[in-house]
């Protein structure tokens, strides 16, 4: 039996989400894990509103990724995989926010023991997003940009951008700008008029590459010559974040047609399309973690039966500190 969140009416969670019980049985290649942990962001936040692109309808379970057990493997037939390891994921469908997923082995990294599960369960969609957008910039050395250096996704970015040696500037409000700035970001505040003028006079005439969560067409006038701009996500902060995505997301994509200085970044999509490679990745970030190469925010833990309370906190918690949904 699996208990999982169910997303039955879009706008407020207390009243539209629902914990929804049913039988889970092993299909054919798939494990069974007991989720553990998982955590709790911006996406599933526009998800939960009704805002997301790639979820538009209701009766869908929220959560990209997971820390768990593996409770049964019955139904898989060649896996190194063993009953009782500690795993973690993503999936390229939501559904991660309930007790218990059957997942293709392929979809799955270990844990290493000496990584708590909490610290582990912040990683899988946010850092595996920064470090696959880094390597769609395309160049190895130079100046990047990181917009929202001091958000889930950012703050990861500036970590890798640093350790690869890009000089990195970031965007901030004054909220999080203490954040980026440890981090080792030069930060800018977006609030800021004249940011991107002083961007380009910092850089002697605009970076080599930009990570982007708003969208900004402003933005190309920031960039070098042959710079790219990586795209994760298109918050324009308009009330139709749905439209906008869809509408960024083709420009994006035509626009690489044409010149291949942007691109589209989407873990759901590298997970379904590049597996090894997004294995690797995610097993380097927990190597990093484990060794203290790369800094985890704080997991705050919260039970899976205060699902409003996740998301609210999510949506205002602390800078550097990362919801993390406890299963019971
Ligand atoms: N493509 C993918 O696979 C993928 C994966 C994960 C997330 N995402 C998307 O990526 C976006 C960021 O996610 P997140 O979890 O990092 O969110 P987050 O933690 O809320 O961080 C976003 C940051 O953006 C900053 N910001 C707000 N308005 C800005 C502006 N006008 N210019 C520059 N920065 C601004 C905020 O800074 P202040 O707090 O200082 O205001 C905030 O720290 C979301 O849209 C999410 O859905 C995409």
């Amino acid at each position: 039996m699996t208990q999982a969140m169910r997303v039955e009416c879009f706008g407020d969670p207390s009243a539209g989400v629902h914990i929804h019980s049913q039988t889970i049985r092993p299909a054919r290649g798939r494990a069974i894990v007991r989720i553990t942990h998982a955590s709790v962001g911006s996406t599933d936040i526009a998800a939960v509103r009704g805002d997301y692109l790639l979820q538009p309808f209701t009766g869908f379970t929220p959560g990209y990724d997971f820390v768990g057990v593996i409770e049964n493997l019955e139904s898989v037939r060649h896996s190194d995989l063993q009953i009782g390891q500690r795993v973690a994921g993503v999936l390229p469908r939501m559904g991660t926010h309930a007790t218990h997923i059957a997942v293709a082995p392929s979809l799955v990294v270990p844990v290493p023991d000496e990584l708590d599960s909490a610290i582990a369960a912040t990683a899988p969609l946010d850092a595996v997003t920064a470090r696959f957008a880094i390597s769609y910039v395309g160049s190895e050395e130079g100046s990047l940009l990181i917009q929202g250096a001091g958000g889930a996704v950012g703050s990861w970015a500036v970590q890798f951008a640093k350790a690869l040696g890009y000089s990195v500037f970031g965007t901030a409000s004054q909220r999080t700008r203490g954040l980026a700035e440890r981090l080792g970001a030069t930060v800018l505040d977006y609030h800021d008029p004249d940011w991107m003028d002083r961007l380009m006079s910092a850089t002697h005439g605009g970076v080599t590459g930009a990570i982007d969560h708003t969208g900004s067409r402003a933005l190309r006038h920031a960039m070098a010559p042959r710079g790219r701009i990586v795209r994760i996500a298109f918050d324009d902060e308009s009330k139709h974040q749905r439209l906008s995505t869809a509408t960024g997301f083709l420009a994006a994509g035509l626009h690489r047609c044409s010149r291949p200085n942007e691109r589209m970044c989407s873990v759901p999509l590298i997970v379904a399309t590049r597996r090894a490679a997004y294995r690797n990745v995610l097993a380097s970030i927990f190597r990093g973690l484990a060794i203290g190469s790369l800094a985890a925010p704080r997991a705050i833990e919260h039970p899976f039966g205060g699902y409003a309370d996740a998301l609210e906190h999510a949506s205002h918690g602390d800078p550097g500190t990362k919801t993390i949904l406890v299963m019971p």
